[in-house]
């Protein structure tokens, strides 16, 4: 089935509202993961995304729908046994899959950065805060002793951290949510044009979610964010615009209330309606 774009904004399949500056062009990008033509693997596209200088745009869908390579590919990279066979992917005006490997490393980690599901692996446990900082900074051309601390209290602050604290902790004396804070400002702590964060709140316990789903909503007033989830609640919560995915296609983009109360497609509307029956029987417990 082909995109239903579920919106009446004046602006091409994919795409944000009105004349914004672009930050994601992915145009008809097609990707194969494994070897589809021996039935094991997956073919995913064409796919075409525009996200514009502020917006937030929540990726949703089933398991399986290619959520996370999307979101890999918006910093250049795919998982073992995957490779593009189509299309480009244009981040800060830069075109990744022509860009050479020096570029593509300067790019991840300063121009486009990601928030994983789980903040426990991705930390150095035995390297303090501060020097973990340190490194993601250096290694993106900030060398200034006091800039290096200025830029890591900024970032940490944003994340809604003390900025003093945390600096001298070492990421096993966290708590998970803490830990996925400090994720946040890692990805923040070079100002990039967009955060792409998959299932930033898988991992947590609920009441950790819900800090950090409201701790997204902050970002989101001065970022360019792309929150991958599987969870519409995160979706409702935070997106400017929600693309629905299935089958390795967009099938369904449009606002928060377009999809909540007209979904089109059917994949959206059985999202949509689990979302709804998950309230009731929440609701039901809790009496
Ligand atoms: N190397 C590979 N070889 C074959 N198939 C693969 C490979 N890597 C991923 N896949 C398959 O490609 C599909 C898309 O994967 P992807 O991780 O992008 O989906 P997703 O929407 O993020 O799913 P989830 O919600 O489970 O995280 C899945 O069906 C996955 O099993
Ligand atoms: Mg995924």
């Amino acid at each position: 089935m082909t995109e239903t774009t579920n919106t009446t904004k004046p602006t091409g399949a994919g795409g944000p509202a009105g004349a914004t500056q672009l930050v994601v062009d992915v145009s008809q990008l097609t990707v194969e993961l494994g070897d589809p033509d021996r039935g094991h693997g997956v073919r995913i596209g064409p796919v075409d995304l525009r996200i514009g200088r502020g917006e937030c745009v929540c990726v949703v869908g089933t398991s399986g729908a290619g959520k996370s390579t999307i979101g890999q590919a918006l910093l250049g990279m795919l998982g073992p046994g995957g490779r593009v066979t189509g299309g480009s992917v244009r981040v800060a005006g830069t075109s990744l899959f022509e860009a050479d490997d020096k570029t593509l490393r300067s790019l991840r980690g300063s121009t486009v950065t990601m928030i994983f599901q789980d903040p426990t692996s991705a930390l150095n446990p035995v390297r303090r805060l501060d020097k973990i900082f340190a490194d993601v900074l250096k290694a993106h051309g900030t060398t200034g002793k006091d800039e290096i601390v200025a830029r890591t209290r900024e970032a940490l602050t944003a994340a809604e951290l003390d900025p003093d604290a945390a600096m001298r902790r070492y990421a096993h004396e966290l708590s998970g949510g803490m830990r996925q804070r400090v994720m946040v400002a890692l990805a923040l702590v070079n100002r990039p044009a967009v955060i792409v964060a998959d299932e930033p709140t898988t991992a947590l316990d609920p009441t950790t979610q819900k800090e950090v789903i409201e701790l997204f909503g902050v970002l989101k007033r001065t970022n360019t964010l792309v929150v991958i989830t599987h969870d519409l609640r995160v979706a409702r919560r935070l997106a400017d615009r929600i693309v629905v995915m299935s089958l390795g296609r967009i099938v369904e983009t449009g606002t928060v209330e377009e999809i909540m109360t007209a979904p089109r497609h059917p994949v959206t509307q059985g999202l949509v309606a689990n979302q709804k029956l998950t309230k009731v029987v929440k609701r039901r417990d809790r009496s």
